[in-house]
């Protein structure tokens, strides 16, 4: 597939294969095509620019440094590509404890966290870590909040409401209940 040759890339921070080597940076594979292109667009046309269709805003420096070199083609390529690897193996531990919360969570992205929208993300599976960085920042901007790391901004208006009134206990708990769960 055309996407392969650019996912190289990629690889030293997303993995060869699109599962990451590093708990701060994201899985990429098995993830919803249609949503890792928007992220690839909010990346490369947030930065300095205001985002007229205001579908959400993100900027990370060591992300938004990849965009200058990636025209659309390479976008649309990429995220094929990386959507149709086999997303990482994670045994869900039948005793974990539900928190409370995720049933709200449930309604956009899936029983379990398993997204059959195409610009909601799968979270199953997905890197504890990375899942609570994003959602301290979707509660932050969530709250009307400037982000704490100037570097980092990730806005969105579906996100936002759900994550602005989680504590930080619950934004724990609900990142590791959702890295925990099967990702098909
Ligand atoms: C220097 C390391 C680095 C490189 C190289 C890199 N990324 Fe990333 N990427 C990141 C980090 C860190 C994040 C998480 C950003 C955040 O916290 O918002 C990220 C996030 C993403 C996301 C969002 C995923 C999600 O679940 O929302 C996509 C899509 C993505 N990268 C695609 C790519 C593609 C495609 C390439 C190659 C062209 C690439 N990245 C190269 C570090 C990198
Ligand atoms: C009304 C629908 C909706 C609800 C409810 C919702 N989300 Fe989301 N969520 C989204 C959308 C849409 C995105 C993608 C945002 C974007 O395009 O940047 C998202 C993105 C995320 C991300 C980023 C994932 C990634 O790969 O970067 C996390 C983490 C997340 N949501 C967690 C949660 C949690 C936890 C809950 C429950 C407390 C929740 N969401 C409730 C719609 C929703």
């Amino acid at each position: 597939m055309a996407g392969r040759a650019k996912a190289q890339a990629c690889a030293d921070c997303h993995g060869a294969y699109g599962v990451s080597p590093h708990p701060g940076i994201p899985d990429l594979a098995g993830q919803k095509e249609m949503y890792l292109l928007k992220e690839l667009m909010d990346f490369k046309f947030s930065a300095g620019v205001s985002n007229l269709a205001r579908l959400g805003e993100r900027n990370q420096t060591q992300m938004s440094h990849q965009m200058p070199s990636l025209t659309v083609d390479d976008m649309e390529n990429l995220a094929a590509w990386f959507a149709n690897q086999p997303c990482p193996r994670v045994e869900a531990s039948a005793d974990a404890r539900k928190p409370a919360k995720v049933a709200r969570c449930e309604a956009c992205h899936g029983d379990d966290g398993r997204s059959n929208v195409h610009f909601v993300p799968t979270l199953a599976g997905q890197k504890e870590r990375y899942l609570l960085t994003q959602l301290t920042m979707f509660e932050e901007t969530g709250r009307g909040l400037f982000p704490t790391d100037p570097g980092a901004l990730r806005e969105h208006p579906l996100m936002g409401p759900h994550a602005a009134d989680l504590t930080e206990p619950e934004m724990r708990a609900l990142a590791s209940w959702f890295a925990g769960r099967a990702c098909r």
